[in-house]
């Protein structure tokens, strides 16, 4: 019988894309034994954003946070969202540092390592691949991660090309990442289809969102041309900007007399004891309702929903609304000429930002962002398509060329570890101090020096009581 398995996102993606990421670690910790059982291919429960929001906002150590998730679930894979070389920032990291924070996010309950670049430059991801295949332990899994996007250049021969490449690279599973939720039904037969001709028995894995309302009839598609596991999230988490319903894709699977592996019971449980913890962000205003609705805005204007309001917010900024739709004309435009990137975070704010600045200053690269200048340098990696001549000579001069290394092998300056230890000085108890520091230098600092604060109040106290 046919098998179809389920990620179920509600510890990270449904919670960063509804809330913030600020559910905290309390609010989900009675369920977990309960998640344990109900036959998850794996729970996305780290990465992305909860590492620098537990940090930042929620005053919780990140790797404690995922031990507790093992410990409370020896025995469902655990798995997490790697940004590549950039780990789970925006800047790229030395290689060093790349392979242990990997080693360390192995050792404290990661099983699936799911790695992308924002650009589909698979040079960021061999590091973190290299570091996963030297830790693994037999449950280790290395998921090879493209961002998708649609642009002239972004076919589907290019896709099954890109993974061919990264299961020639060693990952052991293919994941297609739809953040923008614009991948249509058809789309999606193509692509998986052709994907897994292509790659035989590699599990393909699709990754959609709600946000313009396409991701069940996308999956359904997708679950018809073979793919083999798909994200979810508890219904109550699901739908707006999060992903598709698991209970709901389980009885339409069902019905389709697919096998799942899940238990009816477990999830059902799983969704009610979800209910009143959604319903107090609702009630707080945490959860935005608009983030629960959907917009179909990005399949209109080919941009992500995100990037969007985001350009709307600068706009009304600068009492510019009535250059709206010249900006909107301009998006494909600057896009073209950057060579197609995936509209993803930083570049939709990169491309979004230029297009405003060229319709506000009246005239096409008068004013160049700092960005713009770095990515036609090459510090981002490789364009997917060739970049406007014209331009790449205004900014790198006449002959200029991009650098043809990854900025990590160009700026490499070293000393990370030595340099985070000493700053950190008594505050630093461990490994993952070190790490947490390098990674978001200034909330980790304030973070741990709260924990001190806390711990020596502890001793105050137990001593007094003595
Ligand atoms: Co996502």
């Amino acid at each position: 019988m046919r098998k179809v398995q389920f990620t179920e996102t509600v510890m990270r993606d449904a919670n960063q894309s509804l809330m913030a990421t600020r559910l905290p670690y309390a609010d989900f910790e009675e369920i977990l034994p309960t998640m344990d059982k109900a036959g998850y291919y794996s729970v996305e429960c780290w990465g992305g954003a909860t590492f620098d929001s537990c940090l930042r906002y929620l005053g919780e150590d990140p790797w404690e946070r995922l031990r507790n998730i093992r410990k409370n679930m020896p025995n469902t894979r655990l798995q997490m969202l790697l940004r590549g070389q950039n780990l789970l920032g925006y800047k790229h990291y030395h290689d060093d540092v790349v392979e242990k924070f990997v080693e360390l996010s192995i050792k404290n309950g990661i099983d699936i390592i799911r790695i992308f670049d924002a650009l589909n430059d698979f040079r960021n991801l061999e590091t973190a691949l290299m570091a996963t295949k030297k830790y693994a332990t037999p449950r280790t899994i290395a998921s090879g991660c493209i961002s998708y996007t649609q642009s002239p250049v972004h076919t589907v021969d290019k896709y099954v090309e890109m993974c061919d490449t990264l299961v020639k690279m060693g990952f052991d599973t293919l994941c297609l990442k739809d953040m923008a939720g614009t991948m249509s039904p058809y789309e999606a037969e193509h692509l998986i289809k052709g994907i897994k001709d292509k790659v035989g028995d590699v599990p393909v894995i699709l990754h959609t969102h709600c946000t313009t309302g396409m991701a069940y009839m996308t999956l359904t598609k997708a679950i018809e041309s073979g793919v083999d596991v798909i994200d979810t999230a508890t219904s109550c988490f699901s739908n707006g900007t999060s992903q598709a319903a698991t209970e709901t894709m389980f009885y339409a699977l069902q019905q389709y007399g697919i096998e799942t592996d899940l238990d009816e019971n477990i999830i059902n449980k799983v969704n009610d004891f979800f209910k009143p913890v959604k319903q107090k962000y609702v009630d707080s205003g945490m959860i935005n309702p608009k983030s629960m609705a959907t917009d179909s805005q990005a399949l209109v204007y080919k941009v992500p929903g995100g990037m969007l309001s985001n350009m709307i917010a600068n706009l009304k900024d600068m009492n510019a609304m009535d250059k709206f739709d010249a900006a909107l004309l301009e998006i494909p435009a600057v896009r073209k000429d950057l060579g197609y990137p995936p509209l993803v975070t930083p570049l939709s704010q990169m491309v979004g930002n230029q297009a405003v600045t060229n319709v506000l200053v009246g005239e096409r690269y008068k004013n160049i962002s700092n960005e713009v200048k770095n990515y036609f340098k090459g510090e981002y990696g490789v364009a997917p398509a060739p970049v406007d001549k014209a331009l790449e000579e205004k900014i790198l001069g006449v002959g200029g060329k991009p650098i043809d290394c990854r900025i990590e092998d160009s700026k490499r300056t070293g000393e990370d570890f030595a340099k985070a230890k000493e700053a950190l000085g008594d505050l630093c108890e461990s490994e993952e101090d070190i790490m947490s520091y390098i990674c978001f230098p200034a909330q980790a600092e304030k973070f741990l020096k709260d924990r001190k604060a806390k711990a020596e109040k502890i001793v105050k106290y137990t001593i007094e009581e003595a």
